[in-house]
Parts: structure tokens; C-alpha cells; sequence
């Protein structure tokens, strides 16, 4: 199981608390982008986000819960992450979407809400590199794993199977390390507050355990 690891619930992130979040056992800093439009809440510009990363070395995971996402894309793209993220429910024209992130060289990722059904977007997954399922609402760290979204997860695991897809399967929100367990058929699990809220290492030891 991959982590990438969300820095959202620290309050005015520092170059120390990032260093220290990017010497852990972890595969990706996911960033949390939101735009006070799709989603109550405001996070940081793109330059603020690029000064409060520009120390850290692992690979960069970018979720945008935006409304203008082209504009997004646009910049994030510029600090070479290894997917952009952009929520289906945002979107009219999903191909044009996902055409545009990988005609940038960049992973595409496209993301469901709790109340997205898999087969909803069932079109669009031969062409995803990943499938973000949400297991909270999105829109703020800290909140409780949504039980329905392992059903999805199991969903997005056996379509792969089955019709030789190769998207990764990420979930994201309310991952501790007893709701990791469920999520055995993701790839890639994100986890904000479980680790931020303790003792970094220690809180990736209990993740790994
Ligand atoms: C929620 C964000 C998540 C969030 C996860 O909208 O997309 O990435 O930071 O935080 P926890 O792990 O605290 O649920
Ligand atoms: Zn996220």
C-alpha cells in the first residue's frame, strides 16, 4: 500500500513540519486544493503551495477540489507532479479534461464524491491513470470513513481485473489505521489528520503495522 500523505489539517504549514512529513516512509505529499467555490473552503494559491513544498522530495500528488479546473491545471502543472486530480461532478466535459492533463505529460486522475456511483463514470476509466475515491465529503480533513466507499473501491479493483485497466486506485478521508485495513484493494491511501494530529513516525508505524 502506497501513502500519500495530506498536509490540510496543519494550520500555516512551515518548512519544518513538510521536511519532517517528507522523511517519513511515505510515497506522495498530496495537496489539497480548494477554491471556496466547489467546496467551502479556501486553501493557498498556487504559489503558496509551491513555497510550502519546494523542500520536499517525494512526488507530488495533487487533488483539485476547484471549480475552474483548467485554470488549475494550468498551474499546478508547472511543479511536475506525478497526477492532477480534477472532481468529475466539476466538470462538463470530462474527455476534454482528461485529454488536457495528459496531453501535459501528467498523470490524470479523476475523482468521485460519496455520492458518485462507479458507473456513472464508467466510460471514462480505460483512460485514467487514477480513480480517486472519495470516503468523506470533500472539503475538510478530519472527518469519519464512509463504510460504502470499500463497496467501491472492490467495484474499481474487479472492473480492472476484468477489462485490463491500468488505473491506480486511490481513497481519500478518515483513513486511520483501522479503516486502512478495509481499503486493502487500493493502491494508494491518503491520510491527513491520522497523521498530522500525533507523533509523525509513530502514527506511520500504526499505518504499517
Ligand atoms: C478532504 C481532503 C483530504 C483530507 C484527508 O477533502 O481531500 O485529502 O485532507 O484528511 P483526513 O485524513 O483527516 O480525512
Ligand atoms: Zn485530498
Amino acid at each position: 500500500m502506497k501513502i500519500a500523505a495530506s498536509f490540510l489539517d496543519i494550520k500555516e504549514p512551515k518548512m519544518e513540519e513538510l521536511t519532517k512529513l517528507d522523511s517519513l516512509d511515505i510515497d506522495y505529499i498530496h495537496l489539497d486544493v480548494m477554491d471556496g467555490i466547489f467546496v467551502e473552503n479556501k486553501t493557498y494559491t498556487y504559489e503558496e503551495f509551491y513555497n510550502i513544498t519546494r523542500f520536499t522530495t517525494k512526488s507530488k500528488d495533487v487533488h483539485l477540489m476547484v471549480s475552474d479546473v483548467k485554470k488549475h491545471i494550468d498551474e499546478f502543472s508547472k511543479m511536475r507532479p506525478e497526477f492532477i486530480t480534477f472532481h468529475y461532478e466539476a466538470v462538463s466535459e470530462v474527455s476534454s479534461v482528461i485529454n488536457y492533463i495528459k496531453e501535459l505529460g501528467i498523470g490524470v486522475g479523476m475523482s468521485i464524491k460519496p455520492s458518485t456511483d462507479v458507473s456513472e463514470i464508467a466510460k471514462y476509466l480505460p483512460y485514467l491513470d487514477l480513480i480517486l475515491v472519495m470516503s468523506v465529503e470533500p472539503g475538510k480533513g478530519g472527518q469519519t470513513f464512509i463504510e460504502e466507499s470499500v463497496k467501491k473501491i472492490e467495484q474499481l479493483y474487479t472492473l480492472r481485473e476484468n477489462k485490463n485497466y491500468h488505473y491506480q486506485i486511490e481513497v481519500d478521508g478518515g483513513i486511520n489505521n483501522e479503516t486502512i485495513k478495509k481499503c486493502n484493494k487500493a493502491d494508494i491511501c491518503v491520510v491527513g489528520s491520522f497523521i498530522t494530529k500525533q507523533d509523525y513516525s509513530e502514527a506511520l508505524r500504526k499505518l504499517r503495522d
